[in-house]
């Protein structure tokens, strides 16, 4: 097992990476599972999948299970959600010192997070994220939210975890359309700043994404700790080092505006296209060579991800795509910071970036002939 300590002021914890902690559950959580009764969050498909293993740790260890199960999806990080799994944790008299369960992926996490921010004004929370997304990323450095009408992840708080206990054994059973939108995540630590843990991706993601358990768990647990760096430097992103965590998103989140955040494309299969987009436009830019964009455009492509938004069969053109840049939370006093590369392992945040620019840029990349 891996340890990794997020080194939080006032807050820290450490995330254990290894396979089987679900079944170890509470002795993991020694010390902090003070009452009979566990309050755990989670969705149906994860209860399906790991609830019996859960129910089993803690009935053995003299706990109570109290499950909420949520409809698995993105519709679950709603204000109705919210507001009922709040209710729910009231009726179990969660106190301030108690600690609710999160198992599932990123939307269990941040759902749950956020009742915690809120309860009581705040009450303790453990993450225990089963998809590689969550596991990489969303579990780790306490942003919570839900989504409005308005858009995703407009309501939230940073609430940090206790704990999070990433169970390598929850990745043999993610459908792997869902485990490549994680490892989107895992590259983008190389891209950001470790150029070597790039390489090292390139030379082992088809073993580690095939299921080698050792390079799962130093894939898992490498990006822990970049992750965990980059929130103890900065943990609410005031000083620009978090929001280098954004690469991708801003292209991203453009892609999935236009698809409906539906299942059309996932997540982190639009981060992955949103990667690609930044490098070619910080080549384009004369930022970077355009061989170093194409390299991140082949490892993407390799592993199986979409790296062609012309592929995606999309009926706009790139002032469009823009505009839904435009609801972007990262909007600064109507400026957009993009997260840009001077080579890869060196990403940036620039403020001076012309948006006519962007949107001539995605017209050629809606209009890039598809290998
Ligand atoms: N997922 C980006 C962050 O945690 O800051």
């Amino acid at each position: 097992m891996a340890v990794i300590k997020v080194d939080i002021a006032g807050a820290p914890y450490e995330v254990r990476v290894g396979a089987g902690l679900l079944a170890e559950l509470v002795p993991q959580c020694r010390g902090l599972l003070r009452k009979r009764a566990v309050p755990i969050v989670t969705d149906v498909n994860v209860h399906a999948a790991w609830g019996s293993v859960i129910e089993a740790s803690l009935r053995d260890n003299g706990h109570e299970p109290h499950w909420r199960i949520l409809p698995a999806g993105e519709q679950t990080k709603s204000w109705a959600e919210l507001s009922a799994t709040i209710d729910w944790l009231l009726e179990l008299e969660v106190e301030r010192g108690d600690h609710v369960i999160a198992l599932g992926g990123g939307v269990i996490g941040d759902l749950t997070g956020l009742c915690a921010a809120l309860l009581k004004r705040g009450c303790k929370f453990i993450q225990v994220p089963t998809t590689l997304l969550a596991q990489v990323d969303s579990s780790v450095g306490g942003k919570t939210a839900i989504n409005t009408a308005a858009g995703k992840n407009l309501v939230g708080a940073f609430h940090q975890p206790s704990l999070v206990l990433a169970d390598l054994s929850a990745l043999e059973t993610l459908p792997m359309r869902e485990l490549l939108a994680g490892y989107a995540e895992v590259v983008k630590y190389g891209l950001i700043d470790d150029a070597d843990f790039f390489a090292w991706c390139e030379a082992n993601a088809g073993a580690m994404l095939a299921g080698d358990a050792a390079l799962r768990e130093y894939a898992v647990a490498h990006s822990v700790a970049s992750k965990a760096r980059i929130v103890a430097e900065d943990e609410r992103e005031t000083t620009g080092k978090r929001a280098l965590l954004n690469l991708g998103h801003t292209f991203g989140h453009a892609l999935e505006a236009e698809t409906g955040f539906s299942n059309r494309l996932l997540h982190g299969e639009a981060v992955a296209l949103g990667m690609v987009l930044a490098a070619r436009f910080s080549a384009r830019s004369g930022l970077m060579p355009k061989v170093s964009a194409e390299r991140v455009a082949s490892h993407i492509a390799a592993v199986g991800l979409r790296a062609e938004i012309a592929t995606l069969g999309l009926e706009c053109d790139g002032a469009a795509l823009v505009k839904h840049m435009l609801h972007d939370k990262k909007m600064d006093a109507g400026t957009l910071p993009f997260l840009l590369m001077k080579a890869i392992g060196e990403t940036y945040l620039d403020k001076t970036v012309s948006l006519d620019a962007v949107a001539a840029f995605l017209d050629d990349e809606l209009a890039r002939p598809a290998n």
